[in-house]
């Protein structure tokens, strides 16, 4: 069988443009893909702060000043991608950097402006676009989240004259539905797509709106989600945001694919970004890893206290307001820690700075994205928390398994798929699960999950059985490489 060509196409790729884990599952599979030999482009915004963070880039040849007609004007671009020595040695894809100053030369990759739609749109344009320039099509395109997701109507309409794209296949993955990308049906002309209304989603354009998520549901060859639990969910009502009529009627293209993991970037036993190293079979360095943390933390340290982890956007999506008739009942009743980073919602942030004023030596709080103390907190906490309402995958919960963090978790999407239960008496699982999105369910967790920890033999057979499992892109990237060959016949 012939390596593919693959274009990987988002809004986000670590380490360069991150605010969650989109970002970590573009860079890992495309790493992983280009790792198995195949041809690997990702194509990603050159944002403001890509720009200014001082990584090196070169133009790529071929890709300077590409003009994009648009119906009122053209928008220009230019592609770059890594400059040599930040290439690594290793086969890796090609970055291309979608050079645009006017539209992603701005502070945070997301906005409110008026033209978010058209910042997008114009990201699906510039990798058709490119791949006329540079005279290669892929096999299989890859587009991610709803930032992409024109790119199969795009190819249909606008792009269809050209034989180059002929046996191009495309792939839509839904990494979160609960961002669809909705915009007034007034903005199709600006992004080119003003004639092609007959190929919406009527029900939006007759309620004065359209989507580009939905869009590439309609048009997308394949579908996929990022956990097989999410795939059936988004079907239901209770999951779907609307879009689950859509999904039931396109089910056979659907598959649902867990995330995996990159362990060159989130294993304790080589992990730059912390101080203290360990493995399963010498795991002394976790112990200083929860020393430091609480130090850095400006919380006093007692091994016997269990210190529970967070690391998150702060979104409904999250379910921390189960915290409010939970976690002070512990932090009241327990001698405990709680480390916390996350940014989002001010509800939420205020929430856990109050937690934070009101038990000053139990709870530690940093507001704000932070890649290094994400990584500190995994390594260094005892317990991490993660009661998401809703959850297409999550890497968390798996990073914290590696890390000897056991999660507790809702039992949902992905959650539930890479997370299973502790039964003390078989002494087999790996967190705690409850199913209730309520805070009796979580408290009622929590507490059987002390009382666990309160048997540290138990409790180490517990943390060996998470950091054995193996979420690595080397598994999971294989079924990707499986429906790309199912989609193409290659
Ligand atoms: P989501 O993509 O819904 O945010 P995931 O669990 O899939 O959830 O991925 C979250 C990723 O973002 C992880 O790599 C996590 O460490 C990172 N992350 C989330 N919030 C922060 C933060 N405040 N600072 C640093 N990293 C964060
Ligand atoms: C989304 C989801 C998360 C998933 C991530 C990467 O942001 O919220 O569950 O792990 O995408 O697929």
């Amino acid at each position: 069988m012939r390596p593919l060509r693959i274009c990987l196409a988002a809004s986000e790729l670590a380490p360069f443009a991150k605010t969650g884990g989109l970002a970590d599952v573009v860079a890992g599979l495309g790493r992983f893909l280009a790792r198995a030999g195949h041809d690997v482009r990702v194509f990603v915004p050159f944002y403001k702060r890509i720009a200014d963070s001082g990584v090196a880039t070169v133009p790529l040849p071929g890709g300077e000043d590409v003009d994009v007609r648009f119906p009122t004007r053209s928008i220009r671009f230019s592609l770059r991608t890594l400059a040599e020595a930040d290439a690594g040695t290793a086969p890796r894809p090609q970055i291309c950097f979608v050079d645009c100053p006017e539209l992603y030369g701005r502070d945070g990759l997301y906005t409110d402006d008026g033209d978010e739609s058209l910042r997008f749109a114009m990201l699906c344009r510039a990798v058709l676009e490119s791949c006329q320039r540079l005279g290669q099509a892929p096999d299989v395109l890859h587009c991610n989240d709803w930032h992409t997701a024109l790119i199969p109507l795009y190819l249909k309409t606008t792009y269809h004259w050209d034989r180059l794209f002929a046996s191009t296949r495309t792939l839509l993955s839904i990494h979160n539905i609960g961002y669809q990308g909705g915009f007034p049906e007034s903005q199709l002309d600006t992004i080119g797509l003003g004639e092609q209304r007959a190929f919406l989603h009527h029900g939006d354009l007759r309620d004065g709106r359209f989507s580009f998520l939905k869009t590439g549901v309609l048009h997308a060859n394949k579908l996929s989600t990022v956990s097989v639990t999410y795939a059936r969910e988004i079907r239901t009502a209770e999951f779907g945001m609307g879009m689950e009529e859509l999904l039931e009627n396109r089910k056979d293209d659907l598959v649902g694919i867990v995330n995996g993991v990159d362990y060159g970037d989130w294993d304790p036993a080589n992990d730059p970004l912390i101080p203290h190293h360990y493995t399963a079979d010498a795991p002394a360095g976790k112990a200083k890893m929860k020393a430091a943390l609480l130090a850095r933390m400006d919380l006093p340290h007692d091994p016997r206290a269990p210190t529970f982890g967070v690391v998150s956007r702060l979104t409904s999506q999250k379910g921390f307001e189960l915290f409010a008739d939970s976690i002070p009942v512990f932090l009241q009743r327990e001698d405990m820690r709680l480390c916390v980073l996350g940014s989002g919602e001010s509800r939420h942030e205020e929430y856990f700075q109050w937690l934070r004023d009101t038990w000053p030596n139990k709870v530690g709080v940093y507001r704000g994205f932070h890649d290094e103390l994400a990584h500190w907190i995994e390594a260094g906490s005892d317990l991490f928390l993660m009661p998401s309402r809703f959850e297409p995958c999550g890497l968390n919960q798996m990073y914290s398994l590696r890390y000897g963090t056991p999660p507790i978790v809702r039992r949902t999407g992905g959650l539930a798929d890479t997370v299973e239960p502790w039964d003390p008496a078989k002494r087999t699982g790996t967190g705690f699960l409850f199913d209730e999105f309520s805070s009796q369910a979580l408290a009622g967790t929590i507490d059987w999950a002390l009382r666990n920890w309160r048997d540290q033999k138990g409790w180490k057979q517990l943390v060996d059985n998470g950091m054995r499992r193996d979420f690595s892109w080397d598994k999971q990237g294989l079924e990707y490489v499986a429906l790309y060959r199912s989609l193409t016949g290659l």
